[in-house]
């Protein structure tokens, strides 16, 4: 049922090119098409560290506690890239993996602040990382792996502080079918987003008119981990494209689309289910949120998603420190980045846009310590600042 409405969605959507237009329009995009965008930063400092260390990072969460940055990159997102629709396999992916970051040692720009986080029990060839959660509370850490063999989710527990962190589990579930962001909300219970319905793995043409229509493909999704059943999960809301999703404070949740951008909010009650309660329209595609310290939502973007389009596009032939030409361009990452704060109080205010930082995707600050970071998904290193 809800598949054959999707593709009647679609379906519509492809006949008509005013609803095309509509996005492009209505998205801004036209504002940021290269060449027009106004580059700004609302930063007191920043710096772009570890660019010869890490690159592809998609995810940054903070443990704040232990004054640590996790990280999730992976340099095989040039060739494996589940959301973007990248399955260029032929020449080998390499592996991704998890960082910490030490953003409280004395010298933050330091290479001993940034250590690989290891995953002590967990063997695989096959480890793609995108989204992560820290559960502070019960030092649970739970990864969206987009594994070749298909997607899953991984949890880790552990001290972050002891470099290490053991493998607890893993989940599938029929319902988590291309999770992209994770947020636990406690004891193994989890919101989840996929961000299509279908997915560039089963039909790249359809999964980009699910993009470029903001039909709601994606999903949220409630997972209890404590349960194997299949019940284990639920959808409990469809939302085109959705990204981040983390909650704002005890009832509200929230979840960003990439496609219609901005950000829905919802009510949450007690058996986890939502009810829509309002939209927020933002002048780029809306990929990763987090919660700061002062409970304003913080999230990064794409204000012109043909532009990371077309990096995902050329990305394959990337070698890294290659001499050849060709190899080297393709390595070029030409997106723009875009980060924003959100409060009920203040309303949006942008913070970031440029090019100077490619293809954003998470904005975290640690309020207490004035310390914040910006990860990009096609981007070489790390964007640290200070407020
Ligand atoms: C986005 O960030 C949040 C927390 O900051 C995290 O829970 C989530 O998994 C992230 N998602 C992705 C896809 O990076
Ligand atoms: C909420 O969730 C519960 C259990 O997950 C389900 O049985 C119930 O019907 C849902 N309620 C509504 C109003 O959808
Ligand atoms: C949670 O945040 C939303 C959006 O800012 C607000 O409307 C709501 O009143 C907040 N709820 C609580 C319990 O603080």
């Amino acid at each position: 049922m809800a598949r054959t409405w999707i593709y009647l969605a679609l379906l519509t959507a492809v006949s008509s090119p005013y609803l095309y237009d509509r996005y492009l329009v209505g998205s801004d995009l036209f504002s940021n098409r290269p060449g027009a965008l106004q580059p700004f930063n609302h930063f007191k400092q920043h710096e772009v560290k570890f660019q010869n260390r890490i690159r592809n990072c998609e995810d940054v969460v903070l443990a704040e506690a232990q004054g640590l940055a996790i990280l999730s990159c992976d340099p095989g997102r040039d060739r494996w890239n589940t959301v973007m629709g990248t399955f260029a396999t032929e020449k080998g992916v390499p592996e991704g993996g998890l960082w910490l970051y030490d953003y409280l040692s004395a010298n933050i720009g330091d290479e001993q602040a940034l250590q690989p986080l290891h995953l002590r029990g967990f063997k695989t060839a096959d480890f793609h990382p995108l989204g992560l959660d820290w559960e502070a509370d019960n030092s649970m850490l739970y990864v969206s792996n987009h594994a070749r063999t298909g997607p899953e989710i991984l949890v880790f527990s552990g001290n972050l502080r002891n470099g290490y962190v053991d493998f607890f589990m893993k989940f599938k579930n029929d319902l988590v079918h291309a999770p992209n962001s994770i947020h636990s909300i406690g004891n193994g219970r989890l919101f989840i987003t996929n961000d299509h319905h279908v997915t560039a793995a089963s039909s790249p043409l359809l999964a980009q008119l699910e993009t470029y229509s903001g039909v709601p493909g994606g999903s949220v999704v409630y997972a209890d981990l404590n349960s194997y059943a299949r019940t284990a999960a639920k959808l409990v809301a469809r939302v085109p494209f959705a990204n981040g999703v983390t909650m704002l404070n005890a009832t509200t949740l929230a979840v960003a689309s990439s496609s219609k951008p901005g950000v829905y909010f919802f009510d949450v009650d007690r058996q986890f289910n939502l009810t829509a309660k309002g939209y927020m329209r933002a002048p780029a595609g809306v990929d990763n949120l987090s919660v700061d310290g002062n409970g304003k939502l913080l999230m990064a973007g794409h204000p012109f998603v043909p532009a990371l389009t077309k990096v995902a596009k050329q990305r394959p032939g990337c070698v890294p420190g290659s001499e050849k030409e060709e190899e080297k361009s393709a390595c070029e990452c030409g997106a723009p980045s875009w980060a924003a704060e959100w409060s009920e109080e203040g309303g949006l205010k942008e913070l970031y846009k440029g090019y100077e930082f490619c293809s954003s995707t998470t904005l975290v600050r640690d309020t207490k310590r004035g310390v914040g970071m910006m990860s990009g998904l096609y981007e070489r290193g790390l964007l640290v600042f200070k407020e």
